[in-house]
């Protein structure tokens, strides 16, 4: 089963961030160890990653039409993007929201996200773990 793999704003520049924020993996790195543990998983991840709303409001709008499961991190999108929040909404399969820091431990900014009302979870903290954790968790929901 295909589950889409959505990655917001600068996280494409992993390699340029704070490590002791968001680890050590590159942007690359993330992406092989994600399409690995979703083999592991029996899924076939598509990983993919844009700094635009826009485009991740397209993405969003394909997994609905195809009824594709998504795991997202919105990354900064997460805090303030209704029109990403609204294209969440429209989904039909399964939605886990993941984030590599742990949001609610930063900047009270962070503290509000306008896509975990329509994820069936939340997934924060962990590093690239967070996305295996993801993976598992999306098994058992696409399994019930
Ligand atoms: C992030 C957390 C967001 O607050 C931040 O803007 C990001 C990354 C995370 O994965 O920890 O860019 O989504």
């Amino acid at each position: 089963m295909k589950i889409l793999v959505l990655n917001g704003p600068n996280l494409g520049r992993l390699d340029l961030r704070d490590s002791s924020i968001y680890g050590s993996m590159s942007f690359s790195q993330l992406q092989e160890f994600i399409e690995e543990s979703a083999q592991e998983c029996g899924f076939l991840a598509d990983v993919r990653q844009s700094d635009s709303e826009s485009q991740i409001i397209s993405w969003l709008h394909e997994a609905a039409d195809s009824k594709t499961p998504v795991i997202f991190n919105p990354a900064a999108f997460t805090h303030y993007s209704y029109a990403i929040g609204d294209a969440a909404a429209m989904l039909k399969a399964p939605l886990i929201e993941v984030h590599l820091s742990n949001p609610l431990a930063r900047e009270e900014f962070r503290h509000t996200s306008v896509i975990s009302g329509h994820a069936n979870g939340t997934i924060a903290g962990f590093g690239p773990h967070s996305y295996r954790l993801a993976l598992e968790a999306m098994c058992t929901l696409v399994k019930a």
